[in-house]
């Protein structure tokens, strides 16, 4: 049975499915900082393999993954290209300066996208004044754009500009599932445009903990050690890599309902006076705009808790996630309840 989840505020909330607990405890654990751990070894191959990339590094979070993997592709001193509304850039403790002494080069995206002509508009030439340009980072699906996927023709083109260029791509692919799904197409598609990327396995996916980096051999062996500088070494992580596993192979494709929930959400939101839904909604994400009915966050999360729900936001705009036991009956539910509880216009 899935447990309830009434919690719109992000897709990490989600709770391990009752077979991600029992492969936890069923594990057969080994040191990990050895190779030894059979568990995290198969998720690491299992990770390479959907994504065709050669090798396969488990963490603890996303903000790992990209730490490592940008740590492992940059020198001191670099200069990276990042969207300006990207996770790497606003929400990972200004890691990337603090842990790399890189320099951040942002560039306003279209949608979430970096356009190839802004991109060859950033990069550095070669001039003694001049920090170096090594590394591209890319978002996708982007988070703050409205969970847009960024399609696979626009990761081409990114990915061509930087090879022009010797730069690096890295993909902060948190959701890069549910861009797969979304543009309806294998995630090997996306990924083979980035030489780095980052998947998150306790998101949509639902498993309790963890993130992998995959990419070829010798950056991911770069990446281990950077992880081991980090403390992220872990021990009998069997036991967080068995629900991974799960997380892979049997939640995948379930991200096309928290799509459709996501759909149905904004459909019915829409019908409200005074609810503006931001972006085209294309994947578990919804922004609205509660200007129109002179609340902010901070009234909206009232009404979503009379109903049974958790939903947070400081300003008028407001993200709501669908996930991993939110059902459609759940969404239809709220609906009515929010329809009879906001003002009426
Ligand atoms: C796009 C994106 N990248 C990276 C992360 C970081 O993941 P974690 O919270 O596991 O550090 C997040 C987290 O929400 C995210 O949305």
């Amino acid at each position: 049975m899935v447990m309830k989840n009434l919690d719109f505020r992000s897709d990490t909330v989600t709770l391990p499915t009752p077979e991600m607990l029992q492969a936890a405890v069923n594990d057969q654990v080994g040191d990990d900082v050895y190779g030894e751990d059979p568990s995290v070894n198969e998720l690491e191959r299992l990770g390479a393999d959907m994504l065709g990339k050669e090798a396969g590094l488990f963490v603890t979070s996303g903000t790992m993954g990209n730490a490592v993997a940008i740590l492992a592709h940059t020198n001191r001193g670099d200069e990276i290209i990042l969207e300006e509304r990207s996770h790497i850039y606003l929400n990972e403790v200004g890691g990337l300066a603090v842990m790399g002494s890189l320099m951040a080069r942002t560039i306003k995206g279209d949608m979430g996208w970096l356009r190839p002509e802004d991109i060859k508009a950033a990069v550095r030439y070669d001039n003694i004044h001049l920090p170096p340009t090594s590394l591209l980072c890319i978002e996708n699906t982007h988070n703050t754009a409205g969970g847009i996927p960024i399609t696979v023709d626009q990761m081409k083109a990114d990915w061509d500009v930087a090879k022009e260029h010797d730069l690096g791509v890295h993909l902060d692919g948190a959701r890069v599932f549910n861009a797969a799904i979304a543009l309806g197409v294998d995630v090997k598609e996306i990924t083979q445009y980035a030489d780095t990327v980052q998947i998150c396995l306790s998101k949509g996916l639902a498993a309790p903990v963890g993130s992998l980096v995959l990419g070829p051999e010798a950056l991911i062996k770069k990446a281990r050690k950077y992880r081991k500088m980090l403390g992220g070494g872990m021990r009998q992580a069997g036991i967080i890599a068995a629900p991974g596993i799960i997380a892979l192979t049997k939640m995948v494709d379930r991200l096309a309902d928290d799509h459709e929930n996501a759909r149905i959400l904004a459909e019915g939101l829409r019908k409200i006076d005074g609810i503006e839904i931001k972006f085209p909604v294309l994947s578990n994400m919804v922004y609205i705009d509660l200007s129109g009915l002179g609340w902010t966050g901070r009234e909206w999360g009232e009404a979503c808790r009379k109903l049974g729900w958790t939903s947070r936001g400081s300003s008028a705009t407001v993200r709501l996630c669908t996930h991993y036991g939110i059902e459609r009956e759940d969404i239809e539910a709220f609906l009515d309840g929010i329809t009879g509880i906001v003002p009426n216009k």
